[in-house]
């Protein structure tokens, strides 16, 4: 099926990205030419400028692999032997940060909220306040497997008060939605070049507060996720230290000049509104119910609950969308059966309107009548 290969990705990433910000790609970087080691240079410049984080006070290191590879190098290579990590869940996302510190032997506290609200920034405090010792709290901005947003800066601020630094797995928000790092006291923040930046994958990149990357010297529990070691790399010599993802690098140069030709985050943040307005409004049209209730929703991915009026086959209707060149995403919430759909990437309000035109097509072929999906509404 070429044409899928071709398709709209309303996906939380990797997404759709620009013509221009694919065509970047079509040369061969030498990961030791002064032009490419400039490139990454000015790209570790943008990261903090984007982050609005001062250069006195913090480091862009950018990481060979996905997000998850960034999230692994800083617990692996900054929480030490005698940290104690609390990690706020309300998703899948959360769920791997514990995981990674349970593999890594890493004393983890698991807060676990419900998945359709925000963590509780009173609930968090008690939870401080009862393990003693907690350094290390980790918090997820955007809970990408609901879309919910959770308050990073409250939460940080809760845990500086007994002295924990936070950090925060901001993949899918990051670029799009604003975070004061110091308000949220983040010694660390990650995030990837495939989400709101709308980069190719290739590398994630974490944003390092230098007193906590110094203090991290010697930590590292393995040689390639090692984050001040990568950092003293780039600092030397302008280079990563194993071979880097160069057109991905190329790609992601373009990706941050058509960042700052939006307007940044205000822009993007913009487009972004839009292109959820839309399709929110589409989807309510067709019957299809939301699983949070919108004063939680971000623009970023929203979740849908499967209609029940009659059995969905949720495989049909992504196929059915796919061949019509509209790929959407699978569901990621424990308790309930929803399809997610995301708002980010090169997309913009009419793509929205083309995939509620198609899904309307799509629930007829399946025999859902649009406007009466769930049991309970007017038949
Ligand atoms: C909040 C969040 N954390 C972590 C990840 C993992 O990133 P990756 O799949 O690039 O490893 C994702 C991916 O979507 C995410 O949304």
């Amino acid at each position: 099926m070429v044409k899928s290969m071709h398709n709209l990705l309303f996906t939380p990433g990797p997404l759709t990205t620009s013509e221009s910000v694919k065509l970047a790609m079509l040369r061969d970087a030498g990961s030791r030419d002064s032009e490419f080691i400039s490139i990454v240079r000015r790209i570790r410049e943008k990261l903090l400028l984007v982050a609005g984080a001062g250069s006195e006070a913090y480091e862009a290191i950018p990481l060979q692999g996905s997000g998850t590879f960034g999230i692994e190098a800083v617990l692996s290579s900054c929480v030490p032997e005698a940290g104690r990590l609390l990690v706020a869940v309300n998703g899948a996302y959360g769920r791997r940060m514990v995981d990674i510190a349970q593999r890594l032997r890493i004393p983890v506290t698991q807060l676990d909220g419900p998945e359709h609200l925000p963590i509780d920034v009173a609930e968090f405090e008690r939870a401080l306040a009862a393990e003693r010792g907690i350094t290390h709290v980790g918090l997820i901005h955007c809970e990408t497997s609901t879309g919910i947003i959770n308050p990073v800066e409250a939460l940080g601020a809760a845990a500086q008060r007994v002295g924990a630094t936070s950090i925060v797995d901001a993949m899918s928000s990051f670029g799009a939605i604003d975070l004061d790092l110091l308000k949220a006291n983040a010694a660390f923040l990650v995030s990837s070049a495939n989400k709101c930046l709308e980069g190719v994958p290739g590398f994630s990149f974490v944003l390092a507060r230098r007193a906590d990357l110094l203090s991290s010297e010697g930590i590292a529990r393995s040689v390639v996720l090692d984050l001040p070691s990568q950092w003293r790399g780039l600092e030397r010599d302008g280079q990563f230290r194993f071979t880097p993802p160069t057109h991905a690098l190329l790609a992601f140069h373009q990706a941050l000049q058509e960042f700052d030709a939006e307007g940044g985050i205000t822009g993007r943040a913009a487009r972004y509104a839009a292109n959820r307005a839309t399709l929110r409004r589409g989807m309510n049209e067709l019957g299809f119910q939301e699983y949070l209730a919108p004063e939680h929703q971000s623009y970023i991915i929203t979740s849908y609950r499967y209609p029940d009026a009659r059995p969905f086959d949720f495989e049909a209707f992504y196929s059915a969308l796919g061949v019509r060149g509209f790929t959407i995403y699978p569901g990621k919430v424990s308790g309930a059966n929803c399809f997610r759909i995301g708002t980010i990437g090169r997309l913009f309000p009419q793509d929205f309107k083309a995939l509620t035109v198609a899904a309307r097509e799509v629930l007829a072929e399946l025999g859902f009548k649009p406007g009466t999906l769930m049991r309970g509404e007017i038949q």
